[in-house]
């Protein structure tokens, strides 16, 4: 039911949110807003704040985010009417009658659960009704078990002109209205007031809600070995039509069984069919669920996210082995980056070519599909794989093109935390594979390279097999790293030295990722605001930070000149002073 929003926003008014989290848990005042560490996930220092202006909290550790409705439903785990009922009694309000119209949605929505259940039972009666044995009978020959058939309330809905679906449902007195809108028969173009059934001669599997509701079905249309057409007349598949009940973009086959095991922690596995699903189920995984016809959505997504538990939250989008699943695994890449946030990921895992996860655990059992999943691969393995395909990587400007292809699609993320980890990943990730650790260890170190220890990845092999560890990036000699302090701690001490050597400072090589992290902060700083003294750089780096790694640099006794009130002209001759021993010959970064 919904209720008006002037009436939610006049009790938002009324109630100040903090008087009700402040019930529940302890708030301290930060400003105008108050803290508190979040009752929604295990946090040590407060991210929650609870703004009585906009009635709103909001999470910065995990997102939760909500009005005084809302918390009371997530935190007390209220229904929505007794949050508003809760509220409007310490407001002194009365919570408005629903309007006719509303009372009238409300009774039509569940008039709709309840007949398309009672259509789900009598779909069931069907196939295990004595002339619908081949029907059974198929299924049976495909591996699914009489436990698995009934578990997914499997049924079959005759040809028309057998069957007497529409009579059940009315003598059981729903509307003929109601079989419409529920999406189970249509009308008639031909003869006014005539309805004709939707799902014919399909074998029908009920497309449950979270919560559990039949709300619509999947109809698969009859092999030609057990009657179903001969040609590729019809589509092998119809689904439901949208309905108020049924959406397709929102739900998932299988999610609400697998409800209880995302809860437990188990990783939902996303497969394109429901035969998958359930064979799956079948084969003992927890969490397999699939979209219903459709690629999966965003919402779909989000969906998942949700019902799994805080920790790292990484669904695995199974797609087929052939160049069809490599192109919607690509697609499923593009619309999960743009709402990717901290801990919130997917992940891909790819079958072998010929199968999808029913046929693939008939031919080879469990252990087969374990295996792909065990080796589904990460988001930023899948960026890495999807731009790096089809460049041949032996000339430089194609490992130019490679590296923008990678970092435009990190661009894509707009969470910037998320996104600036992306970015420095796909730099690490580059230099380990491009350049030769061989001639840099010679460079900067003078020392031969050691044998024995792992080689740059090759670019044959663009992606690190699943599992195998990425070998830090070490510092290429302390002698080299002094240098970059120096550099650094001279160009924060004497911002004006950006005008000259701004520009190399972007190319030097910088091997520790610490350092090469606030190197850039820093050229983004000075790149937009050239008034900076070397206070206020300081200030904005450790805003940003890099306090320790400012440590590092100004607490360590190194080049006289890195203290900051020298003359000008001493900064810029020890800058150049120090370049020319280390970086002058040395490759850009
Ligand atoms: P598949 O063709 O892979 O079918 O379609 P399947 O699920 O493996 O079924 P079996 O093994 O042939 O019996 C995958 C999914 O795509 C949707 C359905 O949701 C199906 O489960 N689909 C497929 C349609 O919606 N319409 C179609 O015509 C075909
Ligand atoms: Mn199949």
């Amino acid at each position: 039911m919904s209720l008006p929003d002037a009436f939610k926003d006049e009790l938002r008014a009324r109630v100040p949110l903090s008087d009700i989290v402040g019930k529940r848990m302890k708030l301290t005042r930060a400003g105008h807003e108050y803290k508190g560490c979040c009752p929604f996930h295990k946090e040590k220092t407060p991210s929650f704040t609870v703004n009585d202006q906009k009635g709103f909290y909001h999470c910065f550790g995990c997102g939760a985010h909500g009005d005084s409705i809302g918390f009371l439903m997530n935190h007390d785990n209220m229904s929505f009417m007794d949050a508003v009922e809760q509220l409007a009694s310490i407001a002194g309000m009365q919570v408005p009658k629903s309007s006719p119209a509303d009372e009238q949605r409300y009774k039509q929505q569940s008039r709709l659960y309840d007949l398309m259940e009672a259509a789900a039972t009598w779909y069931a009666q069907q196939l295990h009704a004595k002339e619908n044995k081949k029907i059974l009978q198929y299924l049976m020959e495909r591996g699914l078990s009489s436990e698995i058939i009934k578990s997914f309330h499997l049924g079959y809905a005759p040809d028309g002109e057998t069957a007497d679906l529409k009579k059940s449902l009315l003598a059981a007195g729903f509307k003929p209205d109601d079989l419409i809108k529920a999406g189970l028969f249509k009308e008639s173009s031909r003869k006014q007031g005539d309805i004709y059934l939707f799902f014919r001669a399909r074998i029908m599997f009920p497309v449950l809600d979270l919560q559990g509701r039949t709300v619509a079905f999947g109809g698969r249309v009859l092999p030609p070995s057990h009657g179903g057409p001969q040609e590729k007349s019809a589509p092998k598949y119809i689904n439901s039509p949208e309905t108020s009940i049924f959406h397709k973009g929102r739900g998932l086959y299988g999610l609400s069984r697998a409800r209880k095991a995302l809860g437990d922690g188990k990783v939902p596995v996303v497969v394109e069919g429901y035969m998958d699903v359930i064979a799956l189920a079948q084969a003992g995984f927890k969490a397999p669920v699939a979209p219903l016809g459709t690629a999966l959505t965003e919402e779909q997504i989000q969906t998942l996210w949700k019902a799994m538990p805080d920790d790292s939250k990484a669904p695995v989008l199974c797609f087929d082995g052939d160049a069809a699943g490599q192109r919607a695994a690509a697609r499923a890449m593009e619309r999960v980056l743009p709402i990717l946030k901290p801990d919130h990921s997917v992940k891909f895992a790819f079958l072998p070519p010929e199968h999808d996860p029913d046929s693939l655990i008939k031919a080879e059992g469990r252990p087969a599909m374990e295996r792909v999943l065990k080796n589904a691969i990460s988001l930023f393995d899948m960026i890495w794989q999807q731009s790096a395909k089809g460049r041949d990587m032996s000339q430089p400007e194609v490992k130019a093109g490679f590296r923008a292809a990678l970092e435009k699609r990190a661009r894509m993320i707009p969470d910037l935390s998320v996104q600036n980890f992306f970015l420095n990943d796909i730099k690490q990730r580059i230099s380990e594979t491009f350049l030769a650790k061989k001639q840099d260890a010679q460079r900067f170190e003078n020392k031969p390279f050691r044998k024995g220890k792992t080689p740059p990845t090759g670019l044959d092999t663009p992606v690190r097999p699943p599992g195998a560890k990425v070998a830090p990036v070490r510092s290429r000699g302390s002698l080299q790293r002094d240098r970059v302090r120096v550099l650094l701690g001279l160009m924060i001490s004497y911002p004006a030295l950006y005008n000259e050597f701004g520009e190399s400072l972007g190319m030097a090589p910088v091997a520790d990722e610490e350092y090469d992290n606030l190197r850039r902060a820093l050229i983004n700083l000075l790149d937009t605001q050239n008034n900076l003294d070397y206070q206020a750089v300081k200030q904005h780096l450790r805003e940003q930070g890099h306090e320790k790694t400012l440590e590092n640099i100004f607490n360590t006794a190194l080049h006289l000149h890195v203290k900051p009130g020298q003359p000008l002209d001493d900064a810029r001759r020890a800058w150049q002073d120090v370049w020319n021993r280390g970086f002058r010959n040395a490759k850009t970064a």
